[in-house]
């Protein structure tokens, strides 16, 4: 198949066309290289991509509509994922315009991309952190998610409203899936994983925020992108309208629409998380707590019957399978 995917220099897109691509298909990957992070490893990563015959990469921002048309033009997709955004949820606090530029003006661009194009399915990037703060647990995606903490969650639920009127208006079949605290080989730098090997592995301090309090749900980069595989198969349609009795889907009525949550459900605590990195690295932490940082959620949980009844998938690698992955990459990344 033919696919246009957005931010492949980035952690998630990276890998997602690197299985796409080892599975025989043709991606167009677009991408701005943007400074957010060490683009090192942005360019390291579409190097890798760039071994394979059916990669073509195009470096340009989501803000410019030519860019993005000349891509797609490229691509003829049959299938359009888009990844790339300005990520992190503290970063919207220093940069809010950024993520306008990129989740709101970048995601219309897309959605006027597809409009054109009509994709047999489009598929969007959306997070856990449309949930807020909600206290309810595990957040299933028909809970209440329009009261975000911050910009970044704000941009995201806008993206996903604007793609329902999208799909509504024009018919592109659409869905919008909210991922929960991705993390593997690759990762972002950015991100706790990250940050504390590097931390621990140079006799730094880690930072623990909200005193060690919060919790996180978890998703191993390979179940994430099992997961969005499995749904580039499922196109949102009456005929595929989930009817159990204890899942509700989100299939809209007025659209082919859907929100997923991918997540495996298994949050854990921060200090067991920090625990588990600790024995992957095999060297105690320096640890000095700190308050809840503003923006932050005490906990993020998904529930992933939605997923499972749509895709008999739900992710199961374990965090300590999985950090220990990171770490091993790590030091064969530090060692090359
Ligand atoms: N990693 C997570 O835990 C997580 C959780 C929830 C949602 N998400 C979402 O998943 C998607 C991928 O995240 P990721 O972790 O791979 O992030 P990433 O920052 O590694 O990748 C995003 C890519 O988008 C590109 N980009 C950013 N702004 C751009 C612009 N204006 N024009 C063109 N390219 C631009 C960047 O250069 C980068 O390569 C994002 O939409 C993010 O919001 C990620």
């Amino acid at each position: 198949m033919r696919f246009l995917i957005t931010g492949t220099a980035g952690f998630i897109g990276f890998h997602l066309a690197k299985r796409l691509l080892d599975d025989g298909h043709f991606v167009v990957g677009f991408d701005g290289m943007t400074p957010y992070y060490d683009v090192g490893l942005k360019e390291a990563r579409h190097a890798i991509l760039a071994r394979s015959n059916g990669f073509r990469p195009v470096i340009g921002m989501l803000e410019d509509q030519a860019a993005l048309t000349k891509a797609a033009e490229l691509a003829e997709p049959e299938v359009i994922v888009h990844l790339a955004a300005q990520a992190g949820v503290r970063y919207s606090l220093e940069n809010p315009k950024a993520y306008v530029d990129a989740n709101l003006v970048g995601s219309w661009n897309v959605l006027e991309i597809a409009k054109a194009v009509k994709p047999a399915h489009l598929l969007l990037a959306s997070t856990s952190s449309v949930y807020g703060a909600n206290p309810v647990v595990p957040f299933a995606e028909s809970d209440k998610a329009d009261e975000p903490m911050t910009l970044y969650a704000a941009s995201k639920k806008a993206m996903e409203v604007m793609a329902h009127s999208y799909a509504h208006l024009y018919g592109i079949p659409t869905t919008a899936f909210r991922f929960f605290t991705v993390y593997g080989p690759w990762g972002r730098p950015d991100m706790a994983l990250f940050k504390f090997v590097d931390a621990i592995e140079k006799g730094r301090p880690i930072e623990i925020y909200g005193e060690g309090q919060m919790s996180r749900d978890f998703t191993y980069i390979a179940d994430l992108v099992e997961g969005i595989i499995r749904l580039i198969g499922v196109v949102p349609a009456e005929e595929n309208r989930v009817t159990q009795p204890d899942v509700i889907d989100t299939l809209s009525a007025h659209a082919p629409f859907r929100v997923v949550n991918i997540g495996g459900g298994q949050p854990i605590g921060l200090m067991e998380f920090v625990e588990t990195v600790e024995a992957a690295v095999g060297k105690p932490a320096v640890r000095k707590m700190l308050p809840m940082q503003p923006g932050d959620v005490p906990r993020t949980y998904a529930a992933a019957g939605l997923l499972e009844a749509l895709t008999g998938y739900r992710p199961a690698t374990s965090v300590e399978d999985g950090v220990k992955a990171f770490v091993d990459w790590y030091y064969r990344e530090k060692a090359a």
